[in-house]
């Protein structure tokens, strides 16, 4: 059964799709069969992947339970575009509604071993889905003025998540994301981050690089399009597998990490 995780965050621009399009990767990488999920009507995840805007069934098609979830799949992303917001406009006035995307997945969970969900920027009915389909969440967080608060209300959604509807949901981790670390401002919002959440803040910061949006504007992978960038989500696959106690991915994501790393 896959271990699922939702990649979520209190707003938009927190660089989640980046990072659920280098983690799929990077787990791809370390041998894991890996299936990301974009849940936001904006498609962005989807184009990083590089699926055509016409690609059909979608995330919107599944969640209105007219395609299966294991048909929806175009090269290892289940994609989305605007129908998602309609999908999701659809689904509020049901029963159930918050347990759509949970039963969906039930059968490609049986066929991969990690599920990725790219959430939308916004803590509602899509991002409940994803959670209460999910084992474990990822916090992205970007360096900026009251991200800690940010991150307080995102931690509010996760825990009524658990309280009400998936008592298994645990926090992996909280991710200081594009990051300008010669600043003052980003290093005190990584202090004021790990004074409050502590250990759940991860060691890798992803740093900020316009890398990024090249990659994803070429619809490739950090590491495919240019693999000396690629260290910090090499550090962040590692960190990940860490927590998820997955030794065998786990050695072949620190000898990827090796390779990259500046020889001293
Ligand atoms: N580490 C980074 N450094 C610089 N820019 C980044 C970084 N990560 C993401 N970005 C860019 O920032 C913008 C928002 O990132 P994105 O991953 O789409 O965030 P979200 O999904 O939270 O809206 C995109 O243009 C993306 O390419
Ligand atoms: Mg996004």
């Amino acid at each position: 059964m896959a271990i699922t995780i939702a990649i979520l965050s209190q707003k938009g621009g927190t660089g989640k799709t980046t990072l659920t399009r280098s983690l799929a990767d990077g787990l791809t990488r370390a041998g894991l069969n890996t299936l990301a999920i974009d849940s936001d009507p904006q498609g962005n995840l989807s184009e990083y992947f590089g699926v055509p805007a016409e690609a059909y069934p979608t995330l919107g098609e599944v969640l209105a339970g007219r395609e299966k979830a294991v048909d929806a799949i175009h090269d290892g992303v289940i994609p989305a575009n605007l129908g998602l917001a309609e999908a999701e406009l659809m689904l509020a006035g049901k029963i159930g509604r918050e347990l759509t995307l949970r039963s969906a997945l039930r059968e490609p969970k049986r066929h991969h071993d990690v599920i990725l969900i790219d959430c939308p920027p916004t803590l509602g009915l899509l991002t409940v889905n994803a959670l209460v389909a999910s084992d474990r969440a990822i916090l992205s967080t970007e360096a900026e003025h009251f991200s800690e608060q940010g991150a307080e209300q995102a931690m509010e959604v996760i825990n009524l998540a658990r309280e009400n509807l998936n008592p298994d949901l645990e926090l992996l981790g909280i991710m200081l994301n594009i990051a300008d670390m010669r600043t003052r401002h980003a290093r005190r919002t990584l202090e004021l981050l790990r004074e409050e959440f502590g250990d759940l803040v991860f060691d890798t910061v992803i740093r900020r690089s316009i890398v990024y949006p090249e990659s994803a504007r070429a619809g490739r992978p950090i590491y495919e399009f240019n693999r000396r960038k690629a260290l910090d989500y090499a550090r962040l696959t590692v960190e990940v597998l860490e927590r998820l106690d997955l030794p065998g991915p786990l050695g072949r994501a620190r000898k990827t990490l090796r390779e990259l790393e500046p020889k001293s």
